[in-house]
Formats: structure tokens, sequence, C-alpha cells
């Protein structure tokens, strides 16, 4: 099956009651973890690259991968989707390297760093979305921005998401998809303890899911931070801080109230790193890649197993007939007519 609408997958998931995990990959393994924990669970997915992911591949060894995949992996519905585009720019290159969904990460300026004002956000996001919907891609908006900083990627200050102003937002860019900021952050250091009601504003998801029922809303920065991957990596000599992620359990209430995407690479990340230091303090003498890029491709696999069932979207793939771009093209040109 080619890559799929986002629009479509979410729409489905909206109809089905479900989530479904939106993963960054960065090389081979990660994908195939992907695409088998996808095709054993029989779960519709989201593939994501952030700007540095695409650098790291020269987005051609990516967009190859990802057509190897497509290939072998026939039954899985899957979007490519750009994660944190920083400028039009960057959305535009994406969609002509194929991605089927875009985010416009408007609520910061180009740099990656410094929050934006709402009317400059509204511009970008707007200049996208007509961009795109032309093409039949999605776009994913962000009101608000995350905690933490990311390789060099974030403001490092929380703008929690204002209800009221999403409602505006919405309206005058006409996204698919809104990113809300409700105490997140991105990375493993995300609480130093197990986060409550305070730092972790769920109400606002509820709120904002009241005002826009039929807006698709993205959680990101939802790793988990398993604490036994912590507590392996430290046990194999690496050096993690005690640190707690998103519940699942949060997740799962966000998924109750119109989270439709969540965005997860840390917890993947964590899992790769713990069996490849696992290997080396192990069996020293092993030298060969495959000996240790093998048991990581499996642990990565093992976390987005977990995550697609938990998060809903596990035997959903067969559920339905994936559009093409161009119908797409043709459903978002006949609702501006
Ligand atoms: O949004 C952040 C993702 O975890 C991607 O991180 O920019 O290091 O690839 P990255
Ligand atoms: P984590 O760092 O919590 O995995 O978040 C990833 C993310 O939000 C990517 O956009
Ligand atoms: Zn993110």
């Amino acid at each position: 099956m080619p890559l799929v609408s986002m629009r479509q997958l979410l729409d489905e998931a909206a109809a089905g009651g479900y989530g479904v995990g939106a993963f960054n990959v960065n090389n081979m393994e990660q994908i195939q973890a992907v695409f088998e924990a996808a095709q054993e669970t029989r779960s519709p997915v989201i593939v994501q690259a952030s700007r540095g992911a695409r650098s790291y591949t020269n987005d051609r060894f990516l967009i190859h991968l990802m057509t190897a995949a497509v290939e072998l992996y026939p039954d899985v519905p899957v979007s490519l989707h750009q994660d944190h585009g920083n400028s039009p720019e960057t959305c535009l290159s994406a969609i002509d390297q194929g991605f089927t969904s875009v985010m416009m990460e408007g609520s910061l300026m180009d740099d990656g760093k410094t929050p934006s004002d709402f009317e400059y956000n509204v511009a970008v996001t707007r200049e996208v979305v007509e961009k795109a919907h032309a093409k039949g891609v999605t776009v994913e908006g962000e009101l608000g921005t995350l905690g933490g900083i990311e390789d060099g990627v974030g403001s490092g200050e929380v703008h929690l998401t204002d209800p009221d102003q999403a409602v505006e937002f919405v309206e005058r860019t006409g996204i698919d998809a809104l990113a809300v900021a409700i105490g997140t952050s991105h990375g493993a250091y995300k609480f130093t303890k197990p986060p409550d009601g305070e730092v972790l504003a769920m109400h606002l998801i509820q709120q904002i899911h009241e005002r826009l029922p039929d807006t698709h809303l993205v959680m990101h920065g939802s790793s988990s931070v398993p604490q036994d991957l912590v507590e392996k990596i430290n046990r194999f000599g690496g050096k993690i801080a005690p640190t707690w992620g998103v519940p699942v359990e949060e997740i799962q209430l966000g998924i109750r109230h119109g989270v439709r995407k969540i965005n997860v690479d840390t917890d993947a990340r964590l899992a790769m790193t713990s069996a490849i230091r696992e290997v080396f303090v192990e069996h020293p003498e092993e030298f060969d890649p495959r000996s240790y890029l093998k048991p990581a491709r499996e642990a990565m696999k093992a976390v987005y197993k977990q995550r697609m069932e938990q998060f809903g979207q596990a035997g959903h793939a067969g559920d339905y007939e994936p559009l093409t771009l161009e119908q797409m093209r043709e459903r978002y040109a006949a609702v501006a007519a």
C-alpha cells in the first residue's frame, strides 16, 4: 500500500475511538522495528522524521527505506510525517520528498527556539495548509510551547495551550490536527517525580476537545520513560538521572478526549541504548554490529508493540481502504468551495 494521508488515519482513529502512535525514526533498524510491530499487531501507524532525522539520513536514504518498508509490509497503513517543521520551506521540501503529512510549528520562530506571536503562527500555518492541502497532504499545527530543549530544538519555556485561542487558531488556519501544550516536554527528563494534575494539565485536553470536537489533538513529549529501561541502561554503565515520563493511563485518558496522534521517540531511544549497552558489557568480545543492532531492533519493536496495544490502534490496519492523495486533494477542495 502506498504512503497514506495522516488525515485519513486520524479520521478513522476518531471514528474507532483510538489513538495512533507517531514514532520518530532515524535509521533502518527503527523503521524495521516500527513496521514489524505494526504488522504483528495489525496497526495503522505514523512514522515521523524530525529536521535532524532528515539531515542525518540526507532525506534520500529515509525515503528509500520507507519505500522499501511500504513494499515489504503492504498491509500496514502508514503516513510519513515531518515532525517539528520550523518553516513553510521545511514543510514544502518534505512534501516534495513524498511526505504525506507535515507539522508547521509556528508557535516558535524559524530558529526553532524563540516563541512567536499568535499572528505569526496563524500566517505561516495558514500558508502551509493552503499549499499542503492543494496536494492532499495533512497539516498539524501547534499552539502553546512544550518545556525542555532537545538537540537545540524547543524554547525551554512552557506556554500551555489556551482553549479559546485554540478555536480561533483552528478556524483561521484550517489545520487537520492540533498539537497542544499541556505540560509535557521532549526527551527523558520530563518530571522529577511521577506527574500529578498540577504538572500535567489533562483538563485542558478535555476543554479543547469540547470546543473543537472535530479537530484531532496531538500529544508531543509522550514517552513514558519506562523505569526498567532507565535501570537497565544504568546497570550497564549508563548515567541517566532519576526521571519520570508521561504515564500511559494519562495518554489513554487523553485518547478518550480527542487525542489521536501520540508522539513517542525517547522510549525507543532508551530501548535501543539499553540493549546495545547490555551486549557491550556482557559480550565485550563482540564487534559485529549485528550482534548489538539485532537486540536493539527487538527491544524497540517490543516498545512499539506495547504502545500500539495501549493506544488502541492494534487490530485496525484492515478497517479501511486508503484514499490516494489525489482523492484527499479533491476532498479538501470540495470543503473549501
Ligand atoms: O521532537 C523531538 C523528537 O524527539 C526528535 O528529536 O530533533 O533529536 O531528532 P531530534
Ligand atoms: P518524547 O521525547 O517524549 O519521545 O517525545 C517525542 C516527540 O514529541 C516528537 O515530536
Ligand atoms: Zn515533539
